[in-house]
């Protein structure tokens, strides 16, 4: 097979993975979640009598001809209990009445949050924090959940870095191409996870003991490019073959990184997602970084959700959870990860835009967007041609001008600049890339107003992107002249690039499906041409003649986002060590900054002023966000009313969480905007009825007296009152209650934004709004 009949076969097994599973009476891999584990808090002595009762639970409902599949393909056991088995449907029916089981669903496989799946790209890292607290040994753990590792890079040097902490249970695991070795005082701990780790346990394979094969190394790039991001070491004069050269560093250097390799190219089961979360909170993680999920058409219940599971437990440890929101913007309803206990983070630019300039026959030069290394020159000019007019016989021009596979003919191809347009979103650029490059053109023109903002690597092939207008406008050269020519020179880079940040067209925005009661995203990071760690790349047309592979590479999507955030968590959590994460969270979002480079408010690509459905609280300012004023200390009891209002049975959340808990008496959707969160969402507000009050306490953690000023942003017609209007806080009372009141008179229909603040002389504690009015 060639290369692009490979990686259209992985293309359309992505969309097979992605659909919702057909159910039949064949034995399919099932997670069986059963709730806090009553031995989470470090006790390990009952799991092997646990263990017996869950193997006997199995087993009374697989019949005994089929008794080689009483057997665990993860077993969960140390934050919250459960396993995962093969079952027929009817099986898993059964099981699900059982009184210990919360929820019972199929194994989903989840996807890595790149944009479009090999679309990666570039640009600069790290935060720009730090210099003054560089000396701050840090200890802070971020376990990354994901492709694995590539300890070679120079990113995990451990130079310079204490003993690893005392407190650290985790292990190193080796594979025929990982030793121990490869973890340091930098990766102190990596984990992969085989698909037959349990089965031992099989009463009639008893002596079958199934070898685990693997190991934590990443092949695809994903993880290691994640772990570098949000913990990688400091390393000077890193570049994508000269593209984004400065320093490349993770969020605080010191920060040590734990690898959970639970995913590979072709996505991440549930339940193995779920028991790397276990295995992070047992080895002591600080951060789980995830930047992983479900496709929002596929989010389905709260209690059918691998990633919100495991995150609660997390929660309940101590454990933050900081997760990518998604890629399918800029719609509405398409952020994932929303539930109240994670952190969910939205895309941005940064200041850097890669050009990939056209130069037509005609002396017409267009700047396209695109990350190619190619080596052509002003004097290297080509015939140009649109797909549709080299389509291949019996062809549609439909399918010939979005460049599908197959439907150019090559021998019209070769030599020539293709134009592809973009009209059908079926086929992802890398693929129209391999279909025109297959058939030896020069180089390609892609019109495609969505992604036009969002750089490709197309490796050493020429290649630019423009939006419908220098599209048209090219096109427009073609038809006019009967020998049409042109190049495309290698990408330059623009530096300091306004404005910066704006919102990435591909994030994902809110609000959630889960609720409209939570705002979400929660806040916004870099995630558009990061440069970060790579694995060595040798495939043929991706590096430079004469050239070594690179060890940075340049990638797109909220993947790159999320590690941003961890990274920026763990260097709150290496200042203040006692902050709990709740509190982190509520630092990172109360100070986050809604202005760009330019001093004007944050833009998304269309150059409109961005809303919190895009943003969240905003771009994280790590900096800021150590000395926030106050925090919202979110509590796991207010995470258990969120299960009430949810509208999860008072029965089912005992298990959960292993306590005698009790729903309060109104338990209703609404008052889900009740919990002290750091932001504040209404999802329905009915103009004709009284007002709405939402109450929510601050914990004062600047210097012990303090008077609190309040003021309110709202849209025209849309009433806020807080009360009371100033808080003051002394020794004896480092927290305080207020009530916000929303009232919608005047207000339009749908989502009205805004935001409140809590200042005194030295902070500003802002909380945004989203109230949808009816
Ligand atoms: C950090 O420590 C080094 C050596 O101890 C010292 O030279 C340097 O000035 C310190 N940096 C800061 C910002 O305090
Ligand atoms: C089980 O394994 C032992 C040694 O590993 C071997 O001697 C024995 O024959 C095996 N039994 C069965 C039933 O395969
Ligand atoms: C950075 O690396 C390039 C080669 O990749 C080299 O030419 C250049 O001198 C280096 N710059 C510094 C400041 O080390
Ligand atoms: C550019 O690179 C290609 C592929 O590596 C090579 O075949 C070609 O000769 C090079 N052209 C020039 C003008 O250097
Ligand atoms: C090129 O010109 C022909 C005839 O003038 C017209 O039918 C066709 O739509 C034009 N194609 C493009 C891409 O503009
Ligand atoms: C974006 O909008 C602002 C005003 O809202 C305007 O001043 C600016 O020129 C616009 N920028 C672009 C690139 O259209
Ligand atoms: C930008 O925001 C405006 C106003 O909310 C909206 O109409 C537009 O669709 C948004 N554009 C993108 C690309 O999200
Ligand atoms: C049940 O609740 C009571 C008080 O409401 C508490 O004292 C007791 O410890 C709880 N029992 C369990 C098992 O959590």
């Amino acid at each position: 097979m060639t290369t692009l009949q490979q990686l259209y076969l992985v293309f359309c097994l992505f969309f097979l993975l992605t659909s919702p599973i057909i159910s039949n009476q064949n034995p399919q891999p099932y997670v069986i979640y059963m709730g806090s584990s009553s031995n989470g808090k470090g006790v390990h002595g009952a799991t092997a009598i646990a263990k017996l009762a869950h193997l006997q639970l199995l087993s009374s409902v697989i019949p005994s001809q089929d008794s080689e599949r009483i057997y665990f393909l993860h077993y969960y056991s140390h934050a919250f209990k459960g396993f995962s088995a093969m079952l027929t449907e009817n099986e898993a029916s059964i099981l699900s009445g059982h009184d210990e089981v919360v929820s019972i669903f199929p194994d989903p496989v989840l996807q890595l949050h790149t944009t479009r799946s090999w679309d990666f790209l570039e640009a600069a890292s790290g935060i720009q924090s730090n210099y003054e607290y560089q000396n701050i040994s840090s200890d802070a753990i971020i376990g990354v959940i994901d492709t694995g590792i590539w300890p070679e890079s120079p990113s995990f040097k451990d130079d310079g870095i204490g003993e690893i902490p005392s407190r650290w249970k985790g292990v190193c695991m080796e594979g025929s191409d990982f030793k121990k070795s490869s973890c340091n005082r930098k990766i102190i701990g990596a984990r992969y996870y085989g698909i037959k780790e349990f089965s031992v346990q099989s009463k009639s394979n008893s002596n079958k003991t199934h070898r685990m094969t693997g190991s934590p190394r990443d092949f695809d790039g994903h993880g290691t490019h994640t772990a570098s991001t949000a913990a990688g070491a400091t390393v000077g004069n890193a570049s994508y073959y000269g593209l984004a050269r400065g320093v490349a560093r993770g969020g605080y250097p010191s920060t040590r990184i734990a690898i959970y390799k639970a995913c590979s190219l072709e996505g991440c089961s549930g339940s193995v997602i779920l028991k790397a979360i276990d295995d992070a909170i047992k080895d002591g993680v600080d951060i789980i970084s995830m930047s992983i999920g479900m496709n929002f058409n596929f989010e389905s219940d709260l209690l059918h959700d691998p990633i919100a599971l495991g995150a609660f437990h997390a929660q309940e440890m101590g454990v933050l959870v900081v997760c990518s929101g998604g890629n399918d913007g800029p719609d509405p309803f398409t952020v994932v990860n929303s539930a109240p206990w994670m952190v969910t983070v939205a895309a941005s630019s940064i200041d850097r835009d890669f050009k990939s300039t056209i130069l037509l026959g005609n002396g017409k030069i267009f700047q396209g967007s695109g990350i190619s290394l190619s080596n052509l020159t002003r004097s290297n000019t080509y015939p140009i041609t649109f797909g549709e007019e080299v389509a291949s016989d019996f062809t549609p021009f439909s399918e010939a001008r979005n460049c599908f596979p197959g439907s150019l003919n090559s021998r019209k191809v070769e030599g020539k600049i293709i134009v592809c347009t973009s009209t059908d979103p079926s086929i992802p650029r890398a693929i129209k890339k391999l279909v025109v490059e297959d058939d030896k053109a020069k180089g390609l023109v892609l019109i495609d107003e969505a992604e036009k903002d969002l750089p490709f690597d197309s490796g050493i092939f020429p290649f630019s992107e423009v939006g419908n207008i220098v599209g048209s406008q090219i096109l427009n050269y073609i038809n006019s002249t009967k020998n049409p020519t042109a190049t495309i020179l290698p990408t330059t880079e623009t530096r300091r690039f306004k404005p910066a940040p704006i919102v990435a067209y591909f994030s994902s925005r809110g609000p959630g499906w889960l609720t409209q009661n939570i705002l979400k995203p929660d806040v916004m990071a870099p995630g558009v041409a990061i440069l970060a760690a790579t694995i060595p790349n040798k495939e043929e047309g991706s590096v430079p003649n004469g050239r070594k592979p690179s060890p940075f590479a340049l990638r797109s999507g909220t993947s790159m986002a999320c590690p941003h955030v961890s990274g920026a968590a763990a260097f709150i959590k290496s200042v203040h060590h006692k902050w709990s994460s709740a509190m982190i969270k509520s630092a990172l979002m109360t100070t986050a900054t809604v202005s760009n480079n330019i001093g004007r408010p944050l833009t998304n690509s269309s150059n409109h002023t961005s809303n919190p459905h895009e943003i969240g609280a905003g771009e994280i300012n790590p900096l800021k966000a150590l000395d926030p004023g106050l925090v919202f200390e979110t509590t796991p009891i207010d995470y258990l009313n969120f299960f009430c209002y949810y509208g999860i049975s008072q029965k089912k959340i005992r298990v959960i969480s292993q306590t005698n808990f009790s729903c309060p008496k109104h338990s209703s959707e609404d008052r889900i905007s009740n919990i002290n969160y750091p932001s504040i969402s209404i999802g329905k507000l009915d103009r004709n009825q009284g007002a709405k009050i939402v109450r929510r306490t601050v914990t004062n953690v600047g210097s012990p007296n303090a008077l609190y000023v309040s003021s309110v942003d709202a849209p025209p017609g849309l009433v806020v009152k807080i009360y009371p209007t100033k808080i003051a806080f002394s020794k004896n009372s480092r927290r305080a209650s207020f009530r916000v009141l929303f009232q919608s008179k005047e207000a339009s229909r749908g989502y009205n934004f805004g935001a409140i603040t809590l200042s005194d002389d030295r902070h500003v504690v802002r909380i945004v709004f989203a109230v949808n009015i009816d």
